[in-house]
């Protein structure tokens, strides 16, 4: 049986932190297992927004991705590779390029928000308006049917899906499309093209995906149908044409809830953040630094865990027994603020202590991760250069 594909990109930003991990790390160390995973280092989405100064790139590159390798990302199941090395996509991101409308990109909601955001960059550049494009095509280009995202990032998959749309519906066609399926729909036979020119009504008129579902398992079925007219009815029952990009779906990542130091998000702009292979000493002192319940003045004072951000790290790392005794103690100033914050530290390092470990080995020996990386893109490229024969196919750039 076919495979659904999975892609997701992370940009090169450092080192990633604990609200990497619990919000989208973890979630590739599951999907891995479950699906062909390709993961890749966004580093020219990186130069959107640090075109002005690149240099810092290339290594916040090799540290993110020994950070992937520390969570458990594994080379043997996941391809993971660097965006630059698979020229391919901005191949693909060009020849879309001209068959995308302006306005779309720019009611792109990150578009006008970052900018705002970033109101000391400038950002009115040709490549920040194309960064939504960049990405439909790391997508497009894999044939990904799966993209795993945050919320933030749910519009540029929808646009991805507009463009595939957008895409087959004007090169998936041959020249006279139309009558070519009218043809194989009467080569059918009677009662097979009624039924068939019934569900694709159906469909088309109502949107009845059942109908759709029924055609295609009788299309399956018939024995002597050529490959080429079997694609032109599938294609014509959903007025698709030929489908030559695949329109991915999001598979939304819950929300990171994973806290910071301060209570907020955890997030490296909040400067709250403990990085996924901190040094075992600064856990401690950041944990022990933590603010707590301001109405706990003393240590006699009672406190509300509902009230201070170490509570909710509790949530992340403690058991029940633990947290009981958190509520229990804190309320009736049984226990103080540096005792109750212990069970937090040790659990965050018994998080971590496998990571380090894991990283160590590629910290040791970095032309490991260098070799992982190389063999990645190469399979990467394979799909890749798969994607843009067809591509250059429909396009009429083929120069046989
Ligand atoms: N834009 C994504 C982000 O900023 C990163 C990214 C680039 C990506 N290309 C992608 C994610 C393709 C998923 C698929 O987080
Ligand atoms: Fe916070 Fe714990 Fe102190 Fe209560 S006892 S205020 S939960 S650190």
């Amino acid at each position: 049986m076919y495979a659904e594909r999975v892609l997701s990109g992370m940009r090169p930003t450092g080192a990633l932190h604990l609200g990497h991990y619990h919000g989208v790390l973890k979630n590739w160390v599951k999907l891995q297992h479950e699906y062909p995973c390709l993961f890749f280092a966004a580093d020219w989405h990186a130069l959107t927004t640090h075109y002005d100064n690149p240099q810092g790139i290339e290594q916040a590159t090799w540290d993110m991705v020994i950070d992937w390798l520390a969570a458990g990302v594994d080379p043997n199941q996941a391809t993971l590779f660097i965006q630059s090395k698979v020229p391919e996509h901005a191949e693909l991101h060009l020849l879309m390029s001209m068959m995308t409308p302006l306005g779309w990109l720019e009611r792109v909601p990150t578009y006008k928000d970052q900018q705002e955001k970033l109101a000391g960059k400038d950002l009115t550049t040709y490549g920040f308006l194309g960064y939504p494009l960049l990405m439909s095509a790391d997508i497009l280009i894999y044939r990904a049917d799966k993209v795993p995202v945050g919320e933030d990032q749910i519009p540029h998959v929808e646009f991805t899906r507009e463009l595939a749309r957008r895409f087959n519906h004007m090169y998936g066609r041959e020249p006279g499309f139309e009558d070519k399926a009218r043809e194989a729909v009467k080569k059918l036979g009677g009662k097979k093209a009624r039924l068939y020119d019934e569900l694709r009504t159906r469909f088309q008129q109502n949107g009845d995906k059942e109908a759709v579902e029924q055609a295609k398992a009788m299309l399956n079925e018939i024995q002597h149908l050529s490959a080429a007219d079997r694609e032109r009815l599938f294609g014509f029952l959903e007025g698709t044409g030929k489908m030559i990009l695949v329109e991915p779906d999001c598979l939304l990542t819950e929300a990171s809830k994973m806290p910071g130091l301060d209570g907020q998000k955890m997030s490296k702009s909040y400067h709250n953040t403990i990085t996924l292979r901190e040094s075992e000493d600064s856990v401690a002192k950041k944990v022990k630094s933590m603010p707590t319940d301001t109405n706990r003045v003393r240590r006699t004072d009672p406190g509300d865990p509902a009230r201070c951000p170490v509570w909710q790290l509790h949530q992340v790392y403690s058991d029940e027994g633990t947290k009981e005794w958190v509520q229990q103690g804190c309320r009736t100033a049984g226990i103080g603020c540096i005792e109750c914050k212990q069970p937090v530290i040790d659990g965050i390092l018994r998080e971590q202590a496998p990571m380090r470990e894991r990283a160590q080995v590629y910290l040791d020996d970095p032309t490991l991760v260098k070799n992982i990386l190389a063999d990645g893109c190469e399979k990467a490229r394979e799909y890749a250069r798969e994607t843009m024969r067809d591509v250059r196919e429909a396009m009429g750039l083929e120069y046989h």
